[in-house]
């Protein structure tokens, strides 16, 4: 691995912990600032005080049937870990290992979904929901990451499936959002090739269990967040910090992906599948040269790596470089491999939080005011960048924006509201930039919250609340946000 890749990696870890303040840098350009100047500092608009206006004064109408929804996760919203034979996943054993998550918390009962479904389910018909995205847990149905699947794993989603449908809501199931079996972490986990062979026949359990109710499939959320936060840095799981195993599971999350997408096709299902790619816009922070270069090395990390590779059947070769031949993806990467990786997809999810900025050195600063995520800059001119970015170099695949949202201080007041107004000026910020994204050609289907509900934000646990929806732990209450009043009536207006 090059020195200059170890130098970033270190220093990523680093700046994970502590977000830079970057003010006195030069401005990235007109655009980006115009764009910027609307968007509130993440939740620290006035309570009671109005979201920001269309500077305009024009609605936006988005196209007619555009697909409206929210999303979720497994690990981060079911609980019930013990229940129905579902086995331990890797988030199991790293929220029980003291110290990993804030306040030591576990998703043992995080919003109780798996007992409260129903109920999840007509709070999403209330909402107007026309899309709903959540994931399979892996070890409901494969308790040891293998074998025969678990009937009552998969009559949980069957039931969830056939009540979204019941709502007049579209399922659009994720089959892996983290939770791998520990069974297989146990035999290497993503380092080891086998794995992702395994995931293909998980998908498979999955495809044949939930039939021809699921119209869209999404294969794996994130890879990238697998290989920084699990692998780089250390705090997901499953907490390991060795750079040359990180990019190795790349390699192999990018395999599994490409043979769930065969998997798909050989049952015959009429059914779309594709990714689930989180994208960073990386803008160099300077006028320099050097800010130019290392900003488009950093993007070849944050998305062609996986962008290239399924849409066009190549790793970048600026990041094969950089890696190195000696480096244990170069050395993993089998005659045939890119071939299954880029089989044909039906369309790309896209998942938008921050942008990146980059100086000459190759470190990342902050530009724009962060939310509770310090690593969550709130740019809304990026949601455009990247979407029209992926269409001008990747050609007009179907686009359906699968996360997009912030995390708010929400408390609920003595009336019983969650004025979280901060939250609905971000949304609108966003959705403002993705009609534009629209209007510019991008042929986008569907945009969903993050999230429908508060939930287990991983390493953050409870502290963090992303939802539309205010799930009040010690009763497991749900109290809509005022956000997910306003949510409601852009799905009712078809826009803003
Ligand atoms: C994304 C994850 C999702 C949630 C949001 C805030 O990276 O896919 O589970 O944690 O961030």
């Amino acid at each position: 691995m090059s020195i200059l890749t170890r130098r970033r990696l270190l220093r990523r870890a680093a700046l994970s912990a502590t977000a830079t303040a970057g003010a006195g840098l030069p401005a990235v350009g007109a655009a980006g600032v115009a764009a910027a100047s609307g968007a509130l500092a993440g939740c620290d608009a006035p309570k009671g005080g109005e979201p920001t206006a269309d500077p305009s004064g024009e609605r936006l109408r988005f196209p007619s049937g555009f697909g409206w929804g929210a999303a979720t996760s497994a690990y981060q919203i079911e609980g019930a870990a013990k229940e129905d034979g579902r086995g331990e996943s890797v988030w199991d054993t790293f929220s029980h290992t003291p110290g990993r998550t804030r306040n030591g918390d576990t998703g043992d009962v995080a919003a109780d979904h798996y007992h409260r479904w129903a109920e999840d389910l007509d709070l999403m018909r209330d909402l107007g929901l026309r899309s709903y995205r959540f994931s399979v847990s892996w070890p409901r149905i494969q308790a040891d990451g293998t074998g025969k699947p678990n009937q009552r794993g998969l009559d949980f989603y069957k039931r969830l499936v056939d009540g979204l449908h019941e709502r007049g809501i579209t399922p659009m199931v994720t089959l892996f959002h983290w939770d791998l079996p520990q069974a297989l972490q146990d035999d290497g986990g993503w380092e080891n090739r086998d794995t992702a062979h395994r995931f293909a026949d998980y998908a498979d359990a999955v495809f044949q269990g939930l039939g021809d109710q699921v119209p869209v499939w999404l294969t794996i959320n994130e890879p990238k967040t697998v290989v920084q936060n699990g692998y780089l840095w250390g705090h997901h799981a499953p907490g390991r910090q060795d750079a040359d195993a990180a990019y190795l599971v790349a390699h192999h999350l990018q395999l599994a992906h490409g043979l769930a997408v065969r998997a798909l096709r050989a049952t015959g299902l009429d059914a779309r599948i594709g990714p689930a790619l989180n994208l960073h816009p990386c803008y160099p922070a300077d006028d320099s040269t050097a800010a130019a270069a290392a900003a488009t090395l950093h993007d070849g990390y944050e998305n062609r790596l996986y962008l290239d590779s399924i849409l066009t059947g190549a790793y970048p070769a600026d990041v094969l470089a950089d890696l190195g031949p000696d480096s244990r993806m170069v050395r993993a990467i089998r005659d045939g491999d890119l071939a299954v990786i880029a089989s044909p997809v039906d369309l790309l999810a896209v998942q938008y939080y921050t942008p990146l900025y980059l100086t000459g050195n190759g470190n990342t600063v902050t530009r724009w005011p962060t939310s509770e995520a310090d690593w969550q800059q709130i740019y809304p001119q990026g949601m455009y960048d990247i979407l029209t970015r992926v269409t001008r170099d990747y050609g007009p695949i179907p686009i359906t924006i699968t996360e997009n949202g912030l995390p708010c201080p929400d408390t609920l007041g003595a009336d019983g509201t969650v004025d979280d107004a901060g939250r609905i000026a971000f949304l609108r910020d966003h959705l403002t930039a993705v009609h534009r994204a629209v209007a510019d050609g991008v042929p986008l289907e569907s945009y969903h919250v993050w999230s429908l509900l508060d939930n287990f934000e991983w390493a953050e646990g409870y502290d963090q609340r992303w939802g539309l929806v205010y799930v009040d732990y010690p009763t497991q209450r749900r109290v809509l946000k005022r956000s997910a009043h306003w949510y409601r009536q852009v799905i009712r207006d078809n826009g803003l």
